[in-house]
């Protein structure tokens, strides 16, 4: 299957124990890479040590495909337990479409039949009714966002993309938050950008570390990717931190590149400040409609230039060049985008309340034992558990499975920075989740 496809769908089938085979622990594209790859290239190394599977294959192809494709232990034991028809209680689920939740069918079909799409309007930055109901959706935030400024990519992984080609060049970094969701390895590397991470630190809830984010600056840094909130741990940026992103990014010339799929998902029913109209630093805010409306296959994104106002012309003359030379979305989806943006109020409050739900449910069982506890959590669709750390998270997550048939993400799929962390979904259906907590919590 090509890598591609295959990480996409392990991200948004929510079967992302597929992809923890790219990430087994220890992880050699953590270690920084010293000296020359394999072939004796002199090219700057790559990110992440290629682990060929074979010598005469990994020569024919460009070195930041030679990824290890390997499934791991708990992927084996994954795939072993649902060939044998098991009933599996799973606490991995992220895509909205297969939990149970209600959506407007014939207003989400009808919406594709407009018979405009019957004529090809090719305009780099999307459709103007499209980035007219994107520019609606942060009105309402009560943010103000030009539609010259926004364009329509197909995810938020292609947005990101067109965010790394504009700023990096061949071995320039980007620092990533960490604990953070795994797809940002490969988004690297198929960009030829290296990454390096920034911790975020938990006492009493998430807080950036700002001293070791500077510590990871180098001359070659190009950007911060904030994800607000955080994917898996549910931290926003506060204004206190977006105030010292803004000042370290525009001091050094750097851009902050906001990931907001999440934003709308608080628990508190708070209204979240969205990067996309921040004047402080040069900004990108990516967001769309697979997490807000709950439409993943529709393959509608976007992407906001902001920021000072000469940066920001600079960034759009080159972003349009980019997306000009795709035009990647389709004319019946930019179409349908006011009535996807239109579904995201229904889908919204079945996903807050089912959320809400899961988590005072989980927190009843909590509060009968002792062992496991949670971390706190202000927004997204997962929770972080903290159980005894008696072995590696792989192999409580493996024995989690075949003992008790619940499926869980191990904390070292998000970077969890030690053992005795899983990580659980929060759109699980309630009844699974009930049952699956409750059989996780009774084996610790
Ligand atoms: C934080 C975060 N950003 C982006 C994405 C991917 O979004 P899209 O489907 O628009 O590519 C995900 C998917 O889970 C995510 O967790």
């Amino acid at each position: 299957m090509a890598r591609s496809v295959y990480v996409n769908w392990v991200l948004t089938s929510g079967r992302a124990e597929l992809l923890d085979g790219f990430r087994r622990t220890p992880d050699p594209a953590r270690a920084p890479l010293q000296g020359k790859q394999k072939h004796g290239s002199e090219d700057p190394p790559l990110q992440r040590q290629p682990i060929p599977y074979n010598d005469a294959a990994s020569r024919m192809f460009a070195k930041r495909t030679n990824w290890n494709l390997a499934a791991n232990r708990l992927s084996e034991a994954l795939a072993v337990y649902r060939t044998a028809g098991k009933p599996l209680l799973d606490l991995t689920v992220s895509n909205p479409t297969e939990c149970g939740f209600e959506y407007d069918r014939s207003a989400i079909l009808n919406a594709l039949s407009n018979a405009a799409a019957l004529s090809y309007e090719p305009n780099p930055k999307g459709l103007e009714s499209a980035r007219r109901a994107v520019a609606g959706y942060y009105a309402e935030r009560k943010d103000e966002v030009s539609i010259e400024d926004i364009f329509l990519t197909t995810s938020t992984s292609e947005a990101y993309s067109y965010v790394f080609r504009t700023l990096c060049d061949p071995g320039d970094e980007l620092l990533i938050p960490s604990p953070s969701y795994p797809l940002f390895d490969f988004l690297a590397d198929i960009q030829d950008v290296k990454l390096a991470r920034y911790p975020l630190l938990y006492d009493h809830g998430w807080q950036i570390d700002f001293h070791a984010l500077e510590q990871a600056i180098t001359p070659r840094t190009r950007g911060v990717i904030v994800v607000h909130p955080n994917n898996p741990t549910g931290h926003f940026a506060k204004q206190a931190e977006i105030a010292r992103l803004n000042s370290i990014c525009s001091a050094r010339e750097m851009a902050i590149i906001a990931d907001e799929v999440f934003l709308d998902f608080a628990l508190d029913g708070s209204r979240a400040a969205s990067f996309a109209a921040n004047r402080g630093a040069p900004t990108f805010t990516l967001s769309g409609l697979s997490k807000i409306s709950g439409l993943p296959q529709m393959k509608a994104a976007w992407l906001i230039a902001g920021g000072p106002q000469q940066w920001k012309s600079e960034a759009v003359a080159r972003l349009e060049v980019i997306a000009d030379t795709y035009l990647s979305v389709n004319a019946p989806v930019q179409l349908a985008m006011p009535e996807f943006l239109a579904q995201r109020h229904a889908f919204h409050k079945q996903v807050i309340s089912r959320i809400r739900r899961n988590l005072a449910e989980l927190d009843r069982q909590l509060a009968e034992q002792k062992a496991c506890a949670r971390l706190t959590v202000e927004g997204g669709w997962c929770v972080v558990l903290r159980v005894p750390a008696t072995g590696s998270d792989e192999d409580l997550a493996i024995e989690l499975l075949t003992t008790q048939g619940v499926s869980v993400h191990p904390g070292h799929f998000f970077e969890l920075a030690a053992d005795g962390y899983l990580v659980v979904s929060l759109i699980t259906p309630e009844r699974i989740f009930a049952e699956g907590t409750s059989r996780l919590l009774s084996s610790m």
